[in-house]
């Protein structure tokens, strides 16, 4: 069974193509230069792009993969949450190519798709605990099976990935920022360079709990008021430019500044999703992998941290490859095949479904299953 994937959710346009749950095809087209001269994605203007390029994008995607629309059995889509503009774009899209080749639709959740793309690697084993770590959502939940989603916890206030690139912004380099402090942090981790050693130390917020909710907007705050002590590091935009571009030219306390900070997010989120496992055994549920995935899940510390925890807790890890924990269209594709194959499918009234809003499972059961 061939299955397309659509993303469009929030500034990247994106085609995959899974065939019998396996990755075939993927392409991407990143509107991250234009969204960069605003310091963030700018609703508007990311449609406006979707529209622009997803007709000529899908010409050139399906001639890389070496099929014609007559190949495809299912069409999946992104439906949310999202930018509701961008979603339009790809919904619209989807419904269309169902239309008109006669094929069925299959409405995905972003944030499911972000945890089932572990499965394009390797097939995860379940029960698993998930840990969804992106730029608008930072959440836990206990996965029973590929279509069994429990929310365990969340983010009260910013996500993950919005603290780095908030944290990235105040220190002038380019959004998004986050993989431009991995690599700074990473180069103050070569070099032997400690953060403690200059006593810069970010709270690990909202450990202080029972919950498994996060809140890391105070983490900005705390790298606002560091600042203020250490005005040097805001170096300005085209210093940042270059950081973000040749992390080996970057100043020695900016790298240290960048590992201190992502110690603070990595320890804080694994901190909870060890206190997320302990107590889902404790209510006598057994979790045989833990799956990290989102855009953060491509912080190279964040990956061994996750590493280590499921070593010590005796749990499989599954983590997309870092090119496939940012948003793609092969995971759409793959949540979208692991639905056809247990033949739940969406009328072509299907909404899409803006950030903030909860994804309703309201696909239709059409008793017959894809093979
Ligand atoms: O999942 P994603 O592509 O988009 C959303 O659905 O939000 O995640 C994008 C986020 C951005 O905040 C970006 O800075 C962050 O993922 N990110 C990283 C890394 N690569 C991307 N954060 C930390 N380290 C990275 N290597
Ligand atoms: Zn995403």
């Amino acid at each position: 069974m061939l299955v397309l994937g659509i993303e469009t959710s929030c500034d990247e346009t994106a085609f995959g193509l899974v065939e019998d749950g396996r990755p075939r095809h993927g392409l991407l087209h990143s509107q991250t230069a234009v969204h960069a001269l605003f310091g963030g994605v700018a609703p508007e203007i990311a449609s406006r792009e979707h529209y622009r390029i997803i007709g000529p994008l899908f010409d050139r995607f399906l001639e890389e993969a070496g099929c014609t629309v007559a190949d495809l059995d299912a069409v999946a889509v992104a439906r949310g949450p999202g930018l509701l503009g961008s979603l339009l774009v790809g919904v619209a899209f989807a419904k269309a190519l169902c239309l008109g080749a006669d094929l069925p639709l299959i409405g995905v959740n972003h944030l499911h798709a972000h945890l089932l793309a572990a499965a394009l690697d390797a097939e995860p084993a379940f029960p698993a605990l998930g840990l969804l770590v992106s730029g608008g959502h930072t959440n836990l939940y206990h996965i029973r099976s590929p279509r069994e989603f429990a929310p365990l916890g969340r983010t009260l206030d910013d996500a993950a990935g919005e603290a780095f690139d908030k944290a990235a912004k105040m220190l002038s380099l380019p959004y998004p920022g986050g993989r431009c402090l991995d690599a700074l942090a990473r180069r103050a981790r070569k070099e032997g360079w400690s953060a403690s050693a200059r006593d810069v130390r970010f709270p690990r917020p909202y450990l202080d709990n029972e919950t498994l909710d996060f809140s890391f907007s105070g983490l900005k705050t705390a790298m606002g008021r560091y600042l203020e002590t250490r005005p040097e590091l805001k170096g300005g935009a085209p210093a940042g430019e270059n950081w973000a571009k040749h992390p080996q030219e970057a100043p020695q306390a900016l790298c240290e500044t960048a590992l201190a900070f992502t110690d603070a997010v990595v320890e804080t989120l694994t901190a909870k999703t060890a206190r997320a496992l302990a107590r889902l055994r404790k209510e006598g549920e057994t979790i045989r992998s833990l799956i990290v995935a989102g855009g953060v899940a491509a912080n190279s510390f964040l990956r061994e941290a996750a590493g280590e925890l499921a070593a010590r807790e005796g749990v499989a890890l599954c983590m997309p490859s870092p090119q496939l924990c940012t948003d793609n269209g092969l995971m759409i594709a793959c949540a979208g095949w692991c639905q056809a194959q247990a033949g739940r499918f969406h009328p072509l009234e299907m909404a899409a479904v803006p950030r903030g809003c909860p994804v309703p499972d309201d696909a239709l059961s059409s008793g017959q299953v894809l093979a």
